[in-house]
């Protein structure tokens, strides 16, 4: 039986993880921030022995603390952890405009420290399975290498530190046969502007069937360092 965990299932590109783990005959337990949205209930019906819904704000030590809780409760051991929770913030500013601090301080919470914050209180859950895989769903926006906006400040630096933390887990997992892979999703079209943003490349779905695919069906190299790749597996630059 494999076993797996996706942080922000509410919708978008964690919904549709979600969806094709259960499709791929996997137990998932599907964290949601809000339970009010209801989509992820919906799969319930077709999925009652295999889906477990968890409320989770991966920005509070207490949630993630009782998320770990509930998850040892339900699960011998988790072979996926997906960190797929995020959040997008201002895209306008520039330098020398008043940019929000505190804004980007509420995105560092959820983007770059959630994940740890969810890593390493599920990190005995990970290490006690067969995969010991950990996905951050990442971004190309967190890349140094590629930097080309001049604005996106929470998102972009929040990214870069979401990489580095993923970093950090790698070397500290990886003799004991663990494995983070730092991913971007691809331009989704969801939510996460605020607006349905059809005009992106890729939905929800076509975006998750390329990260399991990646992760799941590829032999991936075991490197020094963790790997930054694309949904469809391809890599990018630090
Ligand atoms: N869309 C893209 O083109 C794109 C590109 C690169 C990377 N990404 C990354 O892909 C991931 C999924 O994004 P998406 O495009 O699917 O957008 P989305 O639909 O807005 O999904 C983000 C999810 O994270 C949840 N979330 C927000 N804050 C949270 C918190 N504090 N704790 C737990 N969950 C929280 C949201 O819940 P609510 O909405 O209910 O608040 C939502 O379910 C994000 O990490 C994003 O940065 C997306």
């Amino acid at each position: 039986m494999n076993y797996a965990l996706v942080t922000g299932a509410d919708h978008g590109v964690g919904l549709a993880l979600v969806t094709n783990l259960l499709a791929r005959g996997w137990t998932v337990l599907a964290c949601r921030l809000n339970p009010s949205e209801k989509q992820v209930d919906a799969l319930k019906a077709e999925y009652a022995d295999t889906l477990a819904i968890i409320e989770l704000d991966v920005s509070k030590d207490e949630s993630v603390s009782n998320m770990a809780s509930m998850a040892a409760s339900l699960v011998p051991h988790l072979d996926l952890v997906i960190n797929n929770a995020g959040i997008l913030g201002d895209m306008e500013k520039e330098f020398g405009e008043d940019i929000d601090f505190n804004q980007i301080l509420t995105i560092f919470n959820v983007n770059a420290v959630g994940p740890l914050r969810v890593s390493n209180a599920l990190s005995a859950l990970v290490m006690k399975s067969t995969l010991k895989t950990i996905v951050d769903i990442s971004s190309e926006a967190g890349s140094i290498h590629d930097c080309y906006r001049v604005g996106w400040w929470g998102y972009g630096m929040s990214k870069a530190a979401n990489n580095m933390q993923g970093a950090l887990v790698y070397n500290n997992i990886r003799d004991k046969g663990g494995r983070v892979i730092q991913m971007h999703p691809g331009w989704v079209k969801s939510l996460i502007k605020g607006f349905y943003e059809d005009e992106a490349d890729i939905t929800p779905d076509e975006s998750a069937k390329g990260i399991l695919h990646t992760v799941l069906d590829t032999e991936l190299p075991v490197e020094e360092r963790p790997l930054f790749l694309t949904y469809q597996g391809e890599r990018l630059p630090w």
